[in-house]
């Protein structure tokens, strides 16, 4: 008898302190009633990221409420705060009972909230294995989020985020490089989908265009034409009227992967496996010649080797310019094209479709009803094919000079470029 009654009552002991730890704030969770401090931190249920207060290497004295993998470096993928640091380890986060969160310096300066569009009842955040931060109320169904820091990146784009538009809301998924690696406030370069015309994915500098990825063909963006299937992970694009975004999934959860855009303007992928254990960096865009925006002007095509040439049946606006190697005039026809005159197209393949900022699309259309639809509008410059499934579909159409070309070995894909007839107009002769 005894002896049963001790281990029931260390049973119950060992149910009490479980109980305590819970409500003490390990977990993955932050309640309404609870003060987040500088030294706590919560770790995602299967213990791949950690929330707290971290510090950079270069800047030790400041802290920033971050999320990090909690094993594979320590590396932080997102933080609250990037443009105000807390200047010492004293921050408070907390949870008000609608369900915002907000994070107080020593002396009760608001430093940083969360700005959710709802308010709800006994909200909690929680920290998910996906490395995404919500709030959602506690009995809520699965999914269901007033807030998630995955709508508000960073620098690093983690499987599972958006890159992109909600077009609804009009939220942008978009990521900003750090200053440097030692100041995570934003930098000058900054990853985001541009929904002018077909909307295509840009890396800008500031407000200039710096690389074009493209618009997606279905496969792959077309600029990055060896970013399709893979045995790492799979892609995903939606293009409705609600949302427009690309994500990336893993294929299996022994790999961690994340994509960032560095404060020297390239983004890097790095990939973990436990293999290696650790992170092997790859370069997904970099500026080399071709990639610089625009590098050949309009009519123009950028090419490793001849530099830049003009497109089939175009010839330098300038040249004197163009042969001293000045490419920024671009090309002209080499037969002018009259608007009364008749006209055809050059095929053009193997390159990256040109800048889509002034195009109009229309997914259900054929090639041919596109190419008929460009010869109505004199200022219809190409048209392609949106997505190149099958034998592909939809319409693309282009107005103005075409911009940003050049050529890609692999996959490229096919457009027609408005040009004179042959025999209407006059015949340029070259010497
Ligand atoms: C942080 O600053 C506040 C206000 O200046 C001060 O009261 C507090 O002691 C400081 N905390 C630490 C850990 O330095
Ligand atoms: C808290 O933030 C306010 C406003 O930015 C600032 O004036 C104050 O010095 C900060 N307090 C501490 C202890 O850093
Ligand atoms: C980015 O833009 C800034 C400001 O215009 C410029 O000084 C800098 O050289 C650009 N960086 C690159 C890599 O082109
Ligand atoms: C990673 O480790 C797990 C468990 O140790 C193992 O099952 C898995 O095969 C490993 N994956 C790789 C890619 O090494
Ligand atoms: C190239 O030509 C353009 C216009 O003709 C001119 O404005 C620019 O300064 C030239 N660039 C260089 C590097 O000479
Ligand atoms: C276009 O063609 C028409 C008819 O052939 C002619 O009258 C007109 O001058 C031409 N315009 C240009 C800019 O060449
Ligand atoms: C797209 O093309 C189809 C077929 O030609 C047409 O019925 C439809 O109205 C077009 N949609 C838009 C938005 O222009
Ligand atoms: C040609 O297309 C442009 C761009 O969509 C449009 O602004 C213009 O009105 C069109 N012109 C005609 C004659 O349809
Ligand atoms: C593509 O076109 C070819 C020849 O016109 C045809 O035989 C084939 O069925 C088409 N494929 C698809 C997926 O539409």
């Amino acid at each position: 008898m005894k002896i049963i009654n001790f281990t029931s009552i260390s049973f119950h002991l060992i149910f009490l302190c479980t109980l305590f730890i819970l409500s003490s704030g390990a977990g993955d969770i932050i309640s309404a009633d609870q003060s987040f401090k500088n030294g706590d931190t919560i770790v995602s249920a299967g213990g791949v990221f950690e929330l707290g207060y971290f510090s950079l290497p270069g800047s030790k004295n400041h802290q920033y409420l971050s999320i990090r993998y909690n094993k594979a470096g320590g590396i932080i993928v997102w933080i609250a705060n990037r443009d105000t640091p807390l200047a010492n380890a004293s921050g408070a986060l907390t949870l008000s009972s609608e369900g915002s969160l907000k994070l107080v310096n020593a002396t009760n300066s608001l430093i940083w909230s969360s700005k959710a569009t709802k308010s709800l009842q006994s909200p909690v955040a929680q920290l998910l294995d996906t490395g995404n931060l919500v709030i959602r109320s506690v009995n809520g169904p699965e999914g269901d989020f007033i807030w998630q820091s995955f709508d508000y990146p960073d620098s690093t784009f983690l499987p599972g985020m958006k890159l992109g538009k909600n077009l609804a809301t009009g939220l942008d998924w978009s990521y900003t490089s750090w200053k440097s690696n030692d100041d995570p406030s934003p930098g000058t370069f900054q990853n985001k989908l541009d929904i002018n015309g077909y909307p295509q994915l840009i890396l800008w500098n500031v407000s200039a265009r710096f690389i074009r990825l493209g618009p997606w063909n279905g496969f792959t963006f077309s600029g990055i034409p060896t970013y399709g299937p893979n045995n790492l992970f799979v892609n995903e694009f939606r293009f409705d009227d609600q949302e427009i975004y690309y994500m990336f999934r893993l294929v299996s959860n022994s790999v961690l992967m994340r994509l960032v855009t560095e404060p020297d303007g390239r983004v890097m992928r790095y990939t973990w496996t436990n293999d290696t254990n650790k992170w092997d960096p790859s370069i997904f865009l970099q500026a080399v010649y071709c990639d610089n925006y625009a590098r050949c002007g309009a009519f123009g095509s950028c090419n490793v080797n001849f530099l830049c040439r003009c497109l089939d049946r175009f010839q330098p606006k300038n040249a004197v310019a163009w042969k001293s190697l000045n490419f920024s005039e671009g090309c002209v026809p080499e037969t002018p094209l009259n608007c009364s005159d008749k006209a055809d197209f050059v095929r053009l393949s193997n390159k990256k479709l040109p800048d889509t900022q002034s195009s109009t699309y229309n997914f259900s259309m054929s090639l041919e009803d596109c190419r008929n639809k460009c010869l109505q509008n004199c200022s219809c410059t190409a048209y392609a094919n949106t997505l190149i499934a099958g034998n592909g579909s939809g319409c693309l159409l282009w107005f103005g000079g075409l911009l940003d070309i050049r050529d890609q070995e692999q996959s490229g894909q096919d457009f027609y470029v408005r040009v004179a007839a042959s025999g209407s107009g006059k015949i340029h002769i070259h010497l």
